[in-house]
């Protein structure tokens, strides 16, 4: 079948149209009597001795994401491939009805915007909402249970058309947000009722689409053992080690010569025998990747070579059909076993043990939820929380923002003034409701009128008169553009960092005539803003994201001081000629004669926004309180560390910082802390996220106290080999961007080892 090689999983998923069909019956169906349904057997136990009585062809049939189960044991047909990157989306595994009962589901804000709220429990809070609705929507027979969710490259490159899909540049950030978004999903950590799957992609280096001169489904992406082990790796330790994710999907690219699904030192070495990937877990190929290392890639000579080197190397299951076409010809051939055909089913059909999927549903509360328990107020309620919580005020001059009482007419211009769908970003589903800023401004009270203006990327100006005019007869003007799908996406990298198309022209000519004008910058990758934070006319800059269902509402909470703003950029905000500066296609980070550096940590230009950065509607001074020490022993830390699961997760140290809000409004307050150092491999950074929390409505004039954990891991660095250390010399705790407080300290002793890198071959 001809492919090409533009958005995979939507070609992989049109070729599976295997769908989701309820629960074996373990009570009166063929199984009931066996080991498969003995809830007190092990999952593994209960896995295997479900698959042992597979024949060879059935082994092979279900070796994709689209099973068909095996009718005569009483196993249904089964859908994996599956999404819930910020509520449950369109998928194969999913059936939305056309109207009525579960015909839509909660649809939050894209991970970039959440990602902005540095709330940790409400990532949790949201997993939560999601795989709630997941269970009634399994319950209707109307979904599967895993999910191809969350996405957690960390974006080395601004361009990358899939940076809205991930908690953003850093690593640590992103590592968290993993964490608690898979709790949320789950169920906890590791429970014993699992409520949904997730799963941790895209292993590894995965973080560009179609620079000029590759594409993902052929890039091969050299990266040392360095920034794997500091940069690259970090969201999956914790995804994968720390939360207990049930699958990992390996990527399109090539890491350092060996496609991803084809190279046993990921799959087996790195994945399974470092991090602890465990027989009751799976691999799944990224849609139509197996099929690619032929057409594609010709790292095979066809198919069926291509099924077998991607089982042999560690992948379980292929989204796609190219394990389901061509494993039976394998075997014969003898290119692949059985037993390692086995072990791939094992392992999924483990972790359906895991999710009770073979249990009787009495005792269990997961099966009990049902359509009430879909879009419920609280979970509105939070989507359109979340949405305020995560936009991030860039600029407020004369403090324009929140609107005062006396404004009363409005011109909404732009390409997102009556926005819907695109608020949604991608990965989405039907959505309860869509309220775009023209909408929710008129439910506010204003007197609005509406103008596009202009597209997101045209050169059209016909527009410009009207919303010009627009602007004259209003008190303010809100102008609502930036990027959008049209122009980052899936299968789609930037090629600029600059606002695209003519909105600048019209937000200059909007600027000119005189009114406060506040730009609402959507979209996931960040524009330079550089000429609107120039430009006095232009009083307010607020990155207002893909916020979701309810976005418009959570733009106006926000406008209106409802809400007031404190999220913070999970993306430096580069300069434009930062693409003329260093190729997409060179992975590497710290900065060389070809690369100024990448992320805040490396970055050697100055941003037009840094990393970090969030204005408030109130002032707040900073200090630190409690006993600050000045010297900490690296032996003494590491040994006190010992009872810790895992030595780079014991404490350095817990810093309290009092917050105090010297202003006149209630506000949230994201207290970011960063670590330097003179320590460890040269080059240093220039600092690194170590610890934050979002602190929540501190009341004016009041002070209140944050606790920050800070870990070896978390400040200990890298070696060449990838080994990462707690160097012994001078340290200074950052806070805030920028600076406002800093605290320096001494580890004294000698380096200790608190994490490795695996070595190849
Ligand atoms: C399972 O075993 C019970 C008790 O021996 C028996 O009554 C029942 O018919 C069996 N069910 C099946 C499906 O074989
Ligand atoms: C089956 O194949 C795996 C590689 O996928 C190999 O490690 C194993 O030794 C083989 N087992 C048998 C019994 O041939
Ligand atoms: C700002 O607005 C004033 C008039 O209101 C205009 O004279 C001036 O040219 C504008 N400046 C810019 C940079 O748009
Ligand atoms: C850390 O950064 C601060 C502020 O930029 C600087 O003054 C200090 O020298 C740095 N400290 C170390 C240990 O690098």
């Amino acid at each position: 079948m001809l492919k090409l090689p533009l958005v995979a999983s939507v070609l992989g998923y049109a070729a599976t149209q295997v769908r989701a069909f309820g629960f074996p019956d373990c009570v009166n169906g063929p199984l009931s009597n066996t080991t498969v349904c003995d809830t007190s057997a092990s999952p593994v136990d209960r896995a295997k001795a479900l698959i042992a009585m597979f024949t060879t062809d059935e082994l092979v049939s279900n070796s994709n994401t689209g099973a068909p189960g095996v009718p005569r044991l009483g196993v249904p047909a089964y859908q994996s491939a599956e999404e819930a990157l910020h509520g449950l989306a369109n998928s194969p595994g999913i059936m939305f009805a056309d109207s009525g009962d579960f015909s839509f589901a909660t649809s939050f804000p894209s991970p970039l915007h959440m990602s902005a709220t540095f709330d940790d429990p409400a990532i949790l809070a949201v997993g939560d909402v999601i795989s709630t609705e997941a269970r009634a929507f399994s319950n209707a027979e109307r979904a599967s249970l895993d999910y191809f969710t969350p996405n957690i490259n960390p974006v080395r490159d601004p361009r990358w058309g899939r940076a809205q899909e991930t908690p953003g540049e850093d690593p640590f950030r992103s590592a968290q947000y993993a964490y608690h978004y898979v709790q949320g999903l789950q169920g906890g950590i590791d429970p014993k009722q699992v409520k949904i799957a997730a799963d941790c992609k895209h292993l590894v280096g995965y973080d560009l689409e179609n620079p000029p001169g590759t594409n993902r489904f052929i890039f091969d992406a050299k990266i040392s053992p360095q920034d794997l082990a500091e940069y690259f790796i970090v969201p999956f330790t914790s995804c994968v080690r720390d939360a207990k994710a049930f699958s990992v999907m390996c990527a399109f690219n090539a890491l350092n010569g060996l496609p991803s699904c084809a190279d046993p030192f990921l799959l087996q070495t790195v994945l399974r025998d470092h991090l602890g990937f465990d027989e009751e877990r799976w691999v799944v190929a990224d849609c139509d990747a197996i099929e690619f290392l032929f057409d594609q890639r010709h790292f095979v000579t066809d198919f069926v070579h291509a099924a077998a080197v991607g089982m042999n190397a560690g992948t379980d299951i292929d989204c796609g059909t190219t394990f389901g076409d061509n494993l039976g010809q394998a075997l014969t051939m003898g290119l692949v076993n059985t037993t390692r055909l086995s072990t791939a089913l094992s392992r999924q059909y483990a972790s359906l043990m895991r999710l009770g999927f073979f249990d009787p549903p009495d005792n269990q509360p997961y099966r009990k939820l049902s359509w009430t328990d879909v879009s419920t107020p609280s979970a509105q309620a939070l989507a359109r929380r979340i949405a305020a919580d995560g936009m991030v005020l860039l600029k407020n001059s004369g403090n324009t923002l929140p609107l005062s009482s006396s404004i009363k007419k409005l011109a909404i211009i732009g390409p997102w003034a009556s926005a819907t769908t695109q608020m949604q970003s991608n990965y989405a589903g039907p959505a309860p409701f869509l309220v775009s800023p023209a909408a929710a401004a008129k439910s506010a009270g204003y007197t609005v009128t509406v103008a596009s203006g202009t597209g997101i990327n045209s050169g059209d100006t016909s527009g410009f008169a009207e919303a010009v005019a627009a602007s004259q007869g209003a008190d303010a003007v809100i102008y609502a553009g930036g990027l959008d799908n049209s122009v980052e996406a899936e299968g789609m990298d930037r090629t600029t960092l600059t606002w695209p198309g003519n909105q600048l022209d019209l937000i200059a000519q909007l600027a000119a005539v005189g009114k406060p004008v506040v730009v609402l910058q959507f979209g996931g990758g960040q524009v330079d803003d550089a000429t609107l934070k120039a430009n006095p006319n232009v009083s307010s800059i607020l990155w207002t994201g893909y916020p979701g269902q309810d976005g418009g509402s959570a733009v106006f909470d926000i406008l209106a001081g409802k809400v007031p703003p404190a999220g913070r950029l999970p993306m430096t905000q580069y300069p434009g000629a930062y693409v003329d500066q260093v190729d997409m296609r060179d992975m590497t980070l710290r900065p060389s004669s070809s690369n100024p550096g990448r992320t805040y940590k490396w970055y050697t230009g100055t941003p037009t926004y840094e990393f970090g950065f969030g204005l408030s509607y109130t002032s707040f001074d900073l200090s630190f309180a409690g006993s600050t020490k000045s010297s900490y022993d690296i032996q003494a830390l590491v040994s006190a560390g010992g009872s810790a699961p895992f030595i780079d997760r014991a404490l350095l140290d817990t810093f309290e910082i009092s917050v105090h809000n010297t202003g006149s409004v209630a506000s949230d307050f994201v207290v970011l802390l960063f670590a330097n150092t003179t320590a460890g491999p040269t080059p240093l950074p220039i600092k690194q996220l170590v610890s934050y929390v979002r602190a929540k409505s501190v009341a004016a004039g009041s002070t209140q106290s944050v606790e920050l954990p800070v870990t070896l891991g978390s400040i200990a660095r890298a070696d060449e080999n990838g080994d990462s250390w707690v160097y012994p010399g001078e340290y200074t705790l950052l806070v805030d961007v920028p600076t406002k407080v800093t605290h320096g300290f001494q580890l004294t002793g000698t380096k200790a080892q608190v994490g490795s890198w695996p070595r190849s071959g």
